[in-house]
C-alpha cells in the first residue's frame, strides 16, 4: 500500500500563513541557540520552518524551482535515483538577498515512485542540521501541496558510482581513489561522532558526491536514523538499504549500528580496489557479491595484486594498495565488534593519501635490432592481470520493506 504525504505528516509544511498561493520563497530565520532536533520529535503538527529554525534553509515555490531550472529541461537532466529526477539548475543573485549566485541540484519527488514525504523529510530535517565538508550542502526546499522538491549545492562531477563505472569514463587514479575514499570516511566519522549520533545506512558509490577537485561528500539522508541511546546497543529498523552493500547481521536481524556503515564503507572501498560492482550479476556466481569474493583475497599480497582494478594499469603504490586492503579486510568482518571504527579508518587513511601513483610494472630492456639505426627501447611489461574492465551496469535493488529479502528475515 502506498502512503501518501498528507497521511503521514499533515501539516509540517505550513507556514504562519496558513495558504500562501504560491508560497513565497523565504529564508528559516537564525536561532541563538540551536539543538538538533530528531525525526521522531518531529510530530508533524509543526511548522518545519520554525523546527529547523537556525538551519540557514531556504524555503523555495515550485515557480521559482521551475526558473532555476529552465521548467526540468531535459538539458538540465542529471540522473534519477529512487526519489525521482535531479536537474541542474542555476540561482541567480537576483532572486533574494541573502542567497549568492549559484548552480545547484534540483531533486523533484516522483509522485508515483516508491519514496514519498516520509524520505523527502528525513532529508530535510537531517541534511538540514548537519554541516560538515564532506556532506552534501541542502541549499533549500519546496512543500507545495502534494509536490516534494529538494536543492543541493551542485557537485559537477557527479557521484563516485557514474566516475568508476560509467561507460567511457576516464579510470581514476590511486591517489584519487584514496583521496575519495578519505573525504567520504571523514563524512561517515562525523555522523558517527555528533553529539547526537546518526546512522547513515546508506552508503554507497552513488550517494557520495564528487565536487570538481574529487572532495567526496555524502549525500541522501533519506534512511538516516539516530545512533542507540542509552544503555541500548543499537536501533531495530526495517531492513532498508541497498543489496550488495548492507552488512550481513543488519540483513538478519534489522539490528542498526554504527558498524554496520562501516560494513558498507569497506564495500566502496574494495570497488576504489577492484573498479568492480559490488553486486554483478554478469559476472561468475561467485564473483557476483564483491565482499564475499574479493574478502579472502585482500590479505594475500599475491591474490590482491590480481583482483585490483586493471584499469589502473600497475599504476599505484604497493604498500598503500596493501594498506587500503587490509582496511576493507577490518571493515568487512562479519563480527560488527571487530570492525575499527570510522575515525581509526579516517587515521589509516590519511596516512595512504600520500602515496604517489608509482608505476609497479617491470621495465624489461629490449635490444634494438641494429644497434647502429636505432636508439635502445624501453618497453613496460605489464605483470598483473590485464582482463578486460566490465562496464556491465547491472542497476542496484533497494532493500525494502516488500523486498523478497527482507521478507526472509525475523527482526526484534
Ligand atoms: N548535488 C548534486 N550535484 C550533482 N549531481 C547530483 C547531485 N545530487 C544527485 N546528483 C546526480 O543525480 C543522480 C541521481 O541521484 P539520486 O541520489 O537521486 O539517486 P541515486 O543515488 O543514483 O540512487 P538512490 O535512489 O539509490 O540513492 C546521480 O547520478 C547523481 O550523479
Ligand atoms: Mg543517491
Amino acid at each position: 500500500m502506498k502512503i501518501t504525504w498528507e497521511s503521514l505528516v499533515p501539516s509540517c509544511c505550513i507556514s504562519e500563513n496558513p495558504k500562501p498561493k504560491p508560497k513565497q520563497s523565504k529564508l528559516v530565520t537564525k536561532q541563538s541557540s540551536f539543538h538538533r532536533i530528531s525525526v521522531s520529535d518531529f510530530s508533524g503538527s509543526e511548522d518545519l520552518s520554525i523546527s529547523l529554525a537556525g538551519s540557514n534553509l531556504h524555503i523555495f515555490s515550485v515557480q521559482e524551482l521551475k526558473v532555476i531550472t529552465q521548467n526540468f529541461s531535459s538539458s538540465n537532466f542529471l540522473g534519477e535515483g529512487g526519489f525521482g529526477p535531479v536537474h541542474k539548475g542555476f540561482i541567480d543573485d537576483k532572486l533574494r538577498p541573502g542567497l549568492q549566485a549559484q548552480p545547484v541540484a534540483v531533486k523533484l519527488l516522483d509522485l508515483d515512485g516508491t519514496q514519498g514525504h516520509r524520505e523527502w523529510l528525513t532529508e530535510v530535517i537531517f541534511l538540514g542540521q548537519l554541516r560538515h565538508p564532506h556532506l552534501v550542502k541542502l541549499i533549500g526546499y519546496c512543500c507545495e501541496e502534494e509536490h516534494r522538491l529538494l536543492a543541493y549545492e551542485y557537485m559537477p562531477r557527479g557521484s563516485l558510482e557514474n566516475q568508476l563505472f560509467r561507460r567511457y569514463s576516464v579510470s581514476l587514479p590511486w591517489s584519487t581513489r584514496m583521496k575519495i575514499a578519505l573525504g567520504a570516511a571523514k563524512g561517515l566519522a562525523f555522523l558517527h561522532e555528533a553529539e547526537k549520533p546518526v546512522i547513515y545506512r546508506d552508503f554507497k558509490a552513488s550517494n557520495i558526491l564528487l565536487d570538481s577537485e574529487y572532495n567526496a561528500k555524502l549525500s541522501d539522508f533519506g534512511l538516516a536514523k539516530d545512533g542507540p541511546e542509552g544503555d541500548d546497543t543499537h536501533v531495530s529498523t526495517r531492513v532498508m538499504g541497498t543489496q550488495g552493500y548492507a552488512a550481513p547481521e543488519y540483513l538478519m536481524t534489522g539490528h542498526l549500528t554504527a558498524a554496520s556503515d562501516v560494513y558498507s564503507f569497506g564495500v566502496v572501498l574494495l570497488e576504489l580496489l577492484t573498479g568492480r560492482r559490488s553486486v554483478d550479476k554478469s559476472r561468475p556466481n561467485r564473483e557476483q557479491n564483491l565482499a564475499d569474493w574479493a574478502r579472502p583475497q585482500l590479505k594475500d599480497a599475491r591474490k590482491l595484486g590480481r583482483i585490483i582494478d586493471p584499469r589502473l594499469e600497475g599504476l599505484y603504490s604497493e604498500e598503500g594498495v596493501q594498506k587500503a586492503a587490509l582496511v576493507a579486510y577490518q571493515c568487512l568482518s562479519h563480527r560488527p565488534k571487530a570492525r575499527p571504527d570510522m575515525s581509526t579508518v579516517v587515521k589509516t587513511l590519511e596516512t595512504l593519501k600520500d602515496y604517489k601513483d608509482i608505476s609497479t610494472m617491470t621495465f624489461v630492456y629490449i635490444a634494438p635490432v641494429d644497434q647502429h639505426k636505432q636508439s635502445p627501447q624501453k618497453e613496460l611489461v605489464n605483470k598483473r592481470n590485464t582482463n578486460s574492465h566490465h562496464h556491465t551496469k547491472s542497476p542496484h535493488k533497494r532493500l525494502t520493506p516488500n523486498s523478497p529479502l527482507h521478507n526472509d528475515f525475523h527482526r526484534a
